[in-house]
This record gives structure tokens, sequence and C-alpha cells, in this order.
């Protein structure tokens, strides 16, 4: 069976590694390996380990076929690692206009992800949506995120406003941790369904369970094809060698080439829309685990093919040697968009040409042509080749990105897996908002020297 590919040919050569970088950073490698083992033994870590955990995988879809029976609309509640791996799964592997579709062409939920606690965007989605159709799952690790919990707070009193208790109880799922967190206890008083997310997965790393599981079963996804595909990606990176493990190579090169040739700026450009939100995932989980201890951290870049080849291409072609560009391809294009070019404008060279390909023919040569053109230009790039964008590849595409981060983390000599800088910000946020217990950080903001008014502008 076609299974994903990476090539990282593109990163050796002109402007790239030597074969001796790579043979260089190999002990490193192995103790990256080694020390990821070492977390994920003990239990501390568990990202790898959930495509092998059916029971929950199918706790999260039968929740989702309930749901599904009763409502037409899921709202997902949540933010960061708590949104962006179900969005990115439900945008990969649905309908691209998923949503618009008809219940009988769609075969399953409208599942929408506001994110964002920006109230615009929120009242219009709520003012949008029949409530009478809706559910919502509340998504929150610590049980207590700000943004998270307003955005339930305000569905919550609606729905008891007009169904009271029992139709808000109807209505409202939530996923958290199964013992800690505020939530946990909200589930618990108010007699709510709740699915747990394992202690040792943390937010960017819990695509795969109920917190990315749930909206896409809701929305039709193919769970165990999902599962199956991660499974295998889990199994092939079991080598503390790069020149077996795929996630330990990717790792490699793209630190190698952050460190040794400041190549610090890690692109990842699908080429397929089905991606974009893949890739915004990409950005969270390489940032949020990877910027760390001051001077640590390589900048992730979300670009998609074609589009940015009229936007930032440009940038990576000729700007500062900063930059790697991963470029993602979908070997076979859904079968339903290969829409072949029309037969006209044949006096006009700069058109006909066009005729007689496919529009993934199109962007199949934009992709090849944009590789050939980075290597040209001496621009380091890698390839990962899906064979289709289905479950299966998706699977393996975020446990290729989930080992590699894990893997950097170790080469970077950071922890992959906390982010105090985010934490540092959330508690500020509280504190301006009168949080008890938050005193000191009241004080660390009003101690702030005020703004020079010669460099504000009104
Ligand atoms: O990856 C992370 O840990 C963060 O991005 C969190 O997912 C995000 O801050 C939301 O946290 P929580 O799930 O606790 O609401």
């Amino acid at each position: 069976m076609a299974r994903l590919s990476l090539d990282v040919n593109g990163c050796f050569g002109p402007g790239g590694l030597s074969p001796q970088d790579l043979a260089d950073v190999a002990p490193i490698a192995r103790e990256a390996f080694d020390g990821f083992e070492v977390r994920r033994r003990s239990g501390e870590v568990g990202f790898a380990d959930l495509p092998r955990d059916a029971a929950a995988a199918e706790a999260a879809v039968r929740l989702a076929r309930e749901l599904s029976g009763r409502f037409e609309n899921l709202l997902v509640l949540g933010i960061g690692g708590s949104s962006l791996g179900g969005r990115a799964l439900v945008a990969a592997l649905c309908h691209p206009f998923h949503n618009l579709l008809p219940r009988e062409r769609r075969g399953a939920m409208r599942v929408f992800f506001p994110d964002n606690s920006d109230p615009a965007t929120f009242e219009a989605l709520l003012g949008t949506l029949d409530l009478a159709e809706t559910c919502f799952a509340t998504v929150t690790k610590s049980g207590g995120t700000a943004e998270t919990m307003a955005q339930h707070l305000a569905l919550r009193e609606r729905c008891l406003a007009r169904f009271g208790e029992e139709g808000y109880r109807e209505r409202c799922v939530l996923v958290t941790d199964p013992v800690a967190g505020a939530l946990r206890r909200i589930a618990e008083a108010e007699r709510l369904r709740a699915l747990p997310i394992p202690p040792g997965v943390g937010g960017r790393f819990s695509a795969l369970t109920a917190v990315g599981l749930l909206p896409a079963a809701a929305a039709g996804v193919d769970v165990p094809g999902l599962l199956e595909g991660a499974a295998e990606m889990e199994t092939r990176c079991r080598s503390r060698e790069a020149r077996e493990n795929p996630a330990l190579l990717l790792a490699s090169v793209l630190h190698l080439l952050d460190v040794r040739r400041h190549r610090n700026i890690h692109v990842l450009m699908p080429y397929a829309d089905g991606l974009r939100e893949a890739g915004d995932w990409f950005v969270q989980l390489w940032a949020e685990s990877l910027g760390k201890a001051s001077d640590v951290g390589p900048t992730p870049f979300r670009a998609v093919g074609a589009t940015d080849q009229h936007s930032s291409l440009q940038l990576m072609m000729e700007g500062p040697h900063d930059k790697v560009v991963v470029l993602v391809r979908v070997a076979q294009p859904r079968a339903d968009v290969s829409m072949q070019v029309p037969d006209a404008y044949r006096a006009h060279a700069e058109i006909a040409y066009l005729h007689g390909h496919t529009m993934g023919e199109l962007l199949e040569a934009e992709r090849s042509a944009t590789e050939a053109a980075l290597r040209q230009a001496g621009r380091p790039t890698a390839s990962i080749e899906i064979p289709r964008l289905d479950a299966r590849s998706v699977g393996e595409l975020f446990m290729l990105l989930e080992l590699a981060t894990a893997y950097a983390g170790g080469l970077y000599q950071v922890n992959a897996f906390d982010q105090p800088g985010v934490e540092a910000g959330k508690r500020y946020a509280q504190a301006l908002l009168g949080r008890p217990g938050l005193e000191k950080a009241r004080e660390e903001l009003a101690a702030r020297p005020p703004p020079d008014p010669a460099l504000v502008l009104r």
C-alpha cells in the first residue's frame, strides 16, 4: 500500500547541508530519540501511543454519533491545541465546503471552530445558527482557559434560558483532563458527558485524542483510518537512526539547517487547500514546542501552493538565506476536482498551452517547478509526499510532524512539552480581569513605566 514518503535531498548541496553534517548530528539524534523514549515509556508523554487506544477513539466516535443523531451543528469551544488539531482534520478530510452542503450530501454534522474569543465572530456565529439544532463541545485540558470558558458560559446561559437544565445537558459535552481542573468538577456537578484527555498528552499533541477525534467523527471523518495511518507512522519511527526514521530525519535536517546554516525559518507549504489548516496546526506545534530558553527556536511559517507563489515565495526565493521550505505533495488529487481546462483562446499562446491539462496537473507543475527553482537559487527544500488526501495519509502526516517536534525538542535541548511563555501571558490576562491570588501579577503590570508620549501618534 502506498504510504507517506519524505525526501530531504533538497536540504543538501549548495546553500544546504553536507553528508558530514548529518553524520555529525547522528549521536545527538540518537540521544534525542532515547530521551523521548524514556519519557514515553514512563507515561510522562503519551501522544505516540494514542493511535492504539481503540477504547478512547471508540468513545469519541460513539458520542459523535449520538450528537449527530440529535443535532445539526456542533460548536467546538477551544483555543490553541484544543482547537487547531480538530479543525485541521476536518478541513483536510471533509468536503471543502462541508458546512454549506445539505445534510443528505454532508452525511454528518456541520462543525464550527470559533476558536478565538473575538465577540464579533462568536456573536455572529450564534446569531446565524439555530440554537435548537446546535450542541457544543467545550474543550480545555487545563479546564479553565479564559477564552474557552467565556464562550462556554455564554452558550450555557443561552441554553439554560431557552431549553432548561435538561436541554442544556443534552447540548453540552466536555473534553478535559480526567481528574484535574475546574471543568472536570463542573462535569460532575452538572452531570455533563465528558471525555478525557490523557494526562500525558498536552494541548498541541492532542489531535488524536477526543480533542480532535470528536469533531472529526462528528464531521464524518474515517477515524479508524486516521489512527491506522498514525500507528503505521509511529511504527516506522522506532529506529534511533535518522536514516531509518522519517521523523528523526526531518527533525535532524531542520535542526542542522538552523544551527549550522542559519536557516531558522521553517516553512510548511502544502500544495493542497485541504492542508492549509494543517499548516496552522504545525505552526503552533513547532513554535510552542521549540521556542524556548531565550535564544532557542526556529520560526515556523505556513504557506500554501500555488497561492503563495503569488505572495511570500518571492521572499523565500530571493530574500535572506534564512529559510527551509518543506513542500507537501498530494500524489493523487481527489478525482472529483480534476477538471480539464477547456479548449478556447487558441490564438493566445500564453493561455492556449493550458488546454488538455487538468487543474491537478497545473498544481503539480507549479509545485515541481517551485521546488526546482528554489533549489536552483540555493534555497534548501524538503519534500513530503502523501498518496492522497485521505484519513490514513493524514494520520501518517500528523504523527510524522508530532514525532519530529518531539525529537527536535531533544536536538535543541529544550522541553518540547511545556509552554511557560504562554502561561505568563495567561496569568497577566487573568490578573487584569481581577482573578484573586494574582495580586503580584497586577503589581507587576502596574509597575510598568508609562509610555513615552513622543512615541505615540494620535
Ligand atoms: O498546546 C498547548 O498546550 C496550548 O496551546 C493549549 O492547547 C492552549 O493554551 C489551550 O489550553 P487548554 O486546553 O488548557 O484550554
